[in-house]
């Protein structure tokens, strides 16, 4: 019963990252890129900090942190030693990673994989990194034993989730704006993998120690975001639970959504700017010996 519950769960995402989701992060890349900015500096003074030379990117989407990463280390002058890798299970997302990586002439590499059971190279990598890319795994537990195997002994972990919806009312105005026109709209279950599945620290500790993984070190991060307003449609008529749903929508229903929407916005809008804070956790430990 479990069993056909977690394949139903694991084909879930990976259709929804192949598919509409995978998409709309390709299309919306470069806003979102800017919007997460901070996360991605956040993560790259990390890799800095530890020394660290083999970097795992996990879930690392259109592949930004991957590929500051890999310029931060061909920085440092050890580009013959340095290694950048992203991976994804989203093949619309892990082919954009490698066009940029091409464009800038990047050493940055990408696994087009599921990170939960990927057979990667034991004790490669001397630092496993991820800008909201662990929350999706129907099997956290399974997905963070394959990244400690891959890990070095001692290797640092250090990845960014959000913590839950309350404290991000912001993620979350879309679908309440729109949800009395949208009945359909899929609701957000606090165990589903997804956006907030790693809201509850207890968990996450419980997840990390069971995994082989030792000194936890959750700490909650709040961080101002910025997207151009005039972006601020395209944002939520394509991402989140919204974004899945309203390309259903008749035309009339959809001018109405995006009315509606529009308005529930406006308290982060101060002009030409739309302005949230995302309140988050940042996640380190460390790869006990297996
Ligand atoms: C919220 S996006 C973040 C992307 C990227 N890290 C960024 O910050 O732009 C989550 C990413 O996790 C990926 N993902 C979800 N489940 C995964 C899995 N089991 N293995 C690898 N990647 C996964 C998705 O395809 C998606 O690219």
């Amino acid at each position: 019963m479990s069993m056909d519950i977690t394949q139903r769960d694991e084909a879930e995402q990976t259709a929804r990252w192949n598919g509409a989701a995978g998409q709309a992060w390709v299309d919306t890349r470069a806003v979102l890129d800017e919007l997460f900015k901070p996360f991605e500096k956040l993560l790259v003074d990390a890799v800095v900090t530890e020394h660290a030379q083999h970097v795992l990117d996990v879930g690392c989407g259109t592949g930004a942190t991957t590929l500051a990463v890999a310029r931060r280390l061909g920085a440092q002058g050890s580009d013959t030693q340095g290694r950048s890798v992203g991976v994804d299970l989203s093949e619309p997302m892990v082919m954009d990673a490698r066009v940029r990586a091409e464009q800038e002439g990047s050493r940055a590499s990408f696994v087009l994989a599921d990170a939960q059971e990927h057979a990667f190279e034991p004790a490669t990598f001397d630092m496993v990194i991820s800008r909201f890319g662990v929350m999706f795994f129907n099997d956290s537990v399974k997905a963070f034993t394959n990244l400690r195997r891959a890990a070095r002994e001692d290797a640092a972990l250090r990845f960014i989730a959000w913590r839950g919806p309350a404290e991000n009312p912001f993620m979350t105005t879309a679908e309440r704006a729109a949800a009395p026109f949208m009945p359909d709209m899929p609701a957000r279950r606090p165990d589903e993998p997804g956006q907030f599945a790693f809201a509850d620290a207890d968990r996450v500790r419980r997840v990390l120690e069971e995994s082989g993984w030792a000194g936890i070190d959750i700490r909650p991060v709040d961080v101002t975001c910025a997207l151009p307003e005039r972006e601020l449609v395209r944002y939520f008529t394509r991402l989140g639970p919204l974004g899945l749903v309203l390309r259903e929508a008749d035309e009339r229903t959809r001018t109405h959504i995006i009315e509606t929407v529009r308005a529930a916005f406006d308290p982060y809008t101060r002009g030409a700017e739309v302005r949230f804070t995302a309140a988050c956790w940042t996640v380190g430990a460390r790869a006990s010996a297996t």
